[in-house]
């Protein structure tokens, strides 16, 4: 039983992790930014703040023996992304080494890189860069897309399927994306603290299948049972009208990283089978349970 530290719990990834990792026994601490009353907290110490601004939240790291990381931002302008994806983890990490934490999990992109002009996949890579240059234990799973209910991604592209005249395809709808379940990266990330594997290691992990964007789309569409026609949308024009639509407040489940014209897969198709033993779900099987709480939301 580990005592647990993590931040980001109240995202996507945190909110399927947390049941899972109270349901192993251990004891978790959050950190979360506003005063929330979710279910997943229940059984948790909350600490309220902000990655950006340690001091209030500091002593709750204290006599933690793991850190998972995943507080994070996607969107934004290029500062937020720095001072939060960058900065912000390297504060937790000097934080971490300060409190004598043993191990430090991290939940990165396979978009990270040294590239500048692409600020999320560069704020990804600074975090990385910090973990790897700190003391701490670390391991680093370089996810592809990861996707289950509640997701924005996939969440976002039933909406639109159900609820759009059109159904857009961006660029040429050829990027790869190898999807992957939550549900998985949650068992990788129970596995990594159970039996103490991938130490000071990157890994970078994917779901059993390459799919096209435009595969996804239609898949999305057979199991709604839905036929729309497919408006092909230029990368450019697509970015502009995002920018538009999130400056006025519309969210869109188009962050940058799905315009890359960047594949997202890892190097194969069985790694997750290759490290972590277990066969990860199929990517309809996955699409089904989003579908079902989709909708139970609409119910
Ligand atoms: N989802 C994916 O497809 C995907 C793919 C590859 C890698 N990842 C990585 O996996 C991790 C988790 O992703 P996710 O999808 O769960 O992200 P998410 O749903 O966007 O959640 C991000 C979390 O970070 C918190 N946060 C943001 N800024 C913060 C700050 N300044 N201080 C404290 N908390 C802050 C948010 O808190 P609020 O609730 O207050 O906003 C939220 O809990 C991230 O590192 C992400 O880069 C995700």
């Amino acid at each position: 039983m580990a005592q647990v530290f993590v931040t980001g719990a109240t995202g996507f990834v945190g909110r399927h992790l947390l049941p899972a990792l109270l349901h192993a026994q251990h004891r978790v601490r959050c950190l979360v930014r506003k005063p929330v009353n979710a279910e997943t907290l229940q059984d948790c110490s909350v600490y309220q703040g902000d990655l950006l601004h340690p001091q209030p939240w500091e002593p709750a790291i204290m006599g933690a023996d793991t850190v998972i990381h995943l507080a994070s931002v996607h969107r934004g302008t290029p500062e937020l992304l720095h001072r939060t994806n960058a900065e912000g983890t390297a504060t937790l990490v000097a934080l971490a080494e300060r409190a004598g934490v043993h191990r430090l999990i991290y939940l990165s992109t396979l978009t990270a890189a040294p590239t500048p002009q692409w600020p999320y996949a560069y704020s990804a890579w600074l975090a990385e860069e910090a973990i790897q240059k700190s003391s701490l234990d670390y391991t680093i799973l370089r996810c592809s897309v990861i996707v289950g209910p509640g997701d924005p991604f996939l969440g976002g592209m039933i909406r639109i399927a159900r609820s759009w005249p059109v159904v857009p395809i961006i660029g040429n709808g050829q990027t790869r994306f190898q999807v992957l379940d939550v549900r998985d990266v949650v068992r990788c990330v129970l596995q990594i603290i159970a039996e103490g594997r991938f130490s000071r290691k990157l890994l970078s992990i994917g779901g059993p299948e390459a799919l096209r964007y435009e595969e996804i789309v239609e898949r999305v569409l057979a199991a709604l049972g839905v036929r729309k026609p497919k408006v092909r949308v230029p990368r450019r024009l697509m970015r502009w009208l995002v920018n538009r639509l999130e400056g006025w407040g519309v969210r869109t489940p188009f962050v940058p990283a799905h315009f890359l014209s960047r594949d997202h897969c890892a190097a194969s198709l069985d790694v997750i089978q290759e490290h972590f033993r277990f066969s990860p779900t199929r990517f309809d099987d996955t699409l089904r349970a989003v579908c079902t709480s989709a909708d139970d939301l609409l119910l």
